[in-house]
């Protein structure tokens, strides 16, 4: 299947560990990382940028697990931020506050005042009212706020509807018409900085012309607001490379890195890149129980531990995700069509309609593939699920990296109003 997973002797493996095994100490449904996957994922991401003058910003919404972020900080990338939160997390990871850029259309006055305190490199700023806000911020701690402003260059990025983020009608990033104006409005302003230039037009892209496309828009633009005079140093040119999922066309690395040097040749920026899915998502697994096996109205349907709270791309962006069992099925294995769906009161609960899976019955373990990146990230208690435990592999070693909460730590999360009588037995 992917990097850093491996059947051995008809058992699926993560790097040199068996994964029943793992399943056997903590339990399902959970998810396991191949610390080694990420690495050679970073590797090749940075390998591609040779000659460039690039830095990696980890965007650490796709997985921000400590362990994660830190392994990314260890291999010499920084982190791309959308909210206190996960500033609060990348420096508890160790990663300096000015390796840190962050992102969002609705950053709060707290969060800004908070960004500035931890000094980090640069805030993409997404529209006029932010910019001052920011401004006041910054002056009211005698700082000044490093920006870029971040455009929307109207490019469908041809991808999800719901990850679409540089077409017109999406909230995101400023108009360029609109941005000549903020960059004079911006240089000013005293407590802002004008540093930068950032586009970002969506996830999971597979075809690549609309980054062609949005680079180009955005490189030209970059040299115009140059030659009239902004002190431009960096241009970011935001994440959204693709993984291969399904048969969807394999992103193609090396065109991408190509188009950037092609659309940035002689600008004389530092480049910065915010990958965040391509360098987590085929590096984790889904691992999951089936609990029954119910077959009704004609169809078989795999009824599994782990469901939508702990996975919801299937359901909210009709993603694919490969399903493999840990242990591989003989080569003469008759395939049926399956919905392999979970637990919770929802129809919307599925990991897959329709799927044609060999034979499989109760107790058996299935992987749910590339669901490293915006899985455990995107997880929630619906259904009063205790979120699941976070394993990483590297060689022969495994780590908890995030424990299975427990039922007494979800239900202590609420209060009882004081009108309510205490329970008295
Ligand atoms: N930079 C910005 C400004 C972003 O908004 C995003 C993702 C990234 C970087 C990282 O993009 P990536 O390299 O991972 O494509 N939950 C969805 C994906 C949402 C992406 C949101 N923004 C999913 O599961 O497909």
């Amino acid at each position: 299947p992917q990097e850093g997973f491996s059947f051995r002797e008809g058992l699926l493996h993560a790097e040199g560990v068996p994964i029943d095994r793992i399943a056997e100490q903590v339990g399902t449904p959970f998810y396991l990382y191949s610390s080694s996957a990420m690495e050679a994922a970073y590797q090749r991401f940075t390998a591609a940028l040779t000659g460039l003058n690039a830095k990696v910003f980890y965007a650490m919404k796709a997985n921000s697990n400590q362990a994660v972020v830190r392994s990314f900080a260890e291999w010499g990338a920084g982190s791309d931020v959308v909210s206190e939160g996960e500033l609060r997390r990348a420096l508890a990871a160790g990663v300096p506050g000015n390796r840190i850029v962050f992102a969002g259309v609705g950053k709060t006055q707290r969060e800004m005042a908070f960004a500035l305190e931890a000094g980090i490199l640069q805030f993409n700023v997404e529209s006029l009212p932010e910019l001052e806000q920011l401004n006041q911020v910054a002056l009211s701690m005698g700082r000044k706020a490093p920006v870029a402003l971040r455009v929307n260059p109207n490019v469908d990025a041809q991808t999800h509807t719901k990850i679409a983020t540089g077409r017109k009608a999406d909230k995101f990033g400023i108009d360029l018409d609109h941005a000549r104006t903020l960059y004079r409005d911006a240089q000013v302003m005293k407590g802002i900085a004008v540093e930068g230039l950032a586009v970002h037009i969506g996830s999971q892209l597979t075809r690549m012309e609309p980054f062609r496309d949005a680079f180009q828009r955005t490189a030209d633009f970059y040299r115009e607001m140059q030659a009239a005079g902004v002190p431009l140093l960096r241009l970011d040119l935001g994440g959204g490379l693709g993984v291969p999922y399904h048969h969807d066309q394999a992103p193609d690395l090396q065109r991408y890195a190509e188009i950037v040097k092609e659309t940035t040749a002689g600008l004389g920026a530092e480049l910065a890149f915010e990958p965040g899915r391509y360098l987590v998502a085929s590096a984790g697994l889904l691992v999951t129980r089936v609990v029954f096996v119910k077959e009704e109205r004609g169809r078989r349907f795999i009824i599994v531990d782990g469901a939508m709270n702990d996975l919801i791309r299937p359901t909210l962006y009709e993603a694919w995700h490969n399903i493999i069992p840990l242990r591989q099925a003989d080569s003469g294995a008759e395939l049926t069509p399956c919905d392999v769906v979970g637990p919770v009161c929802e129809s919307g609960d599925f990991f897959a309609k329709e799927r044609d899976l060999p034979p499989l019955k109760s107790g058996d373990l299935l992987a749910l593939c590339d669901a490293g990146a915006y899985g455990s990230a995107m997880a929630s208690n619906y259904n009063s699920r205790p979120l699941v435990p976070e394993v990483m592999v590297r060689g022969d070693e495994m780590a908890v990296v995030r424990p299975r909460q427990d039922y007494a730590t979800m239900i202590a999360q609420d209060r009882l109003p004081g009108w309510l009588p205490a329970l008295h037995n």
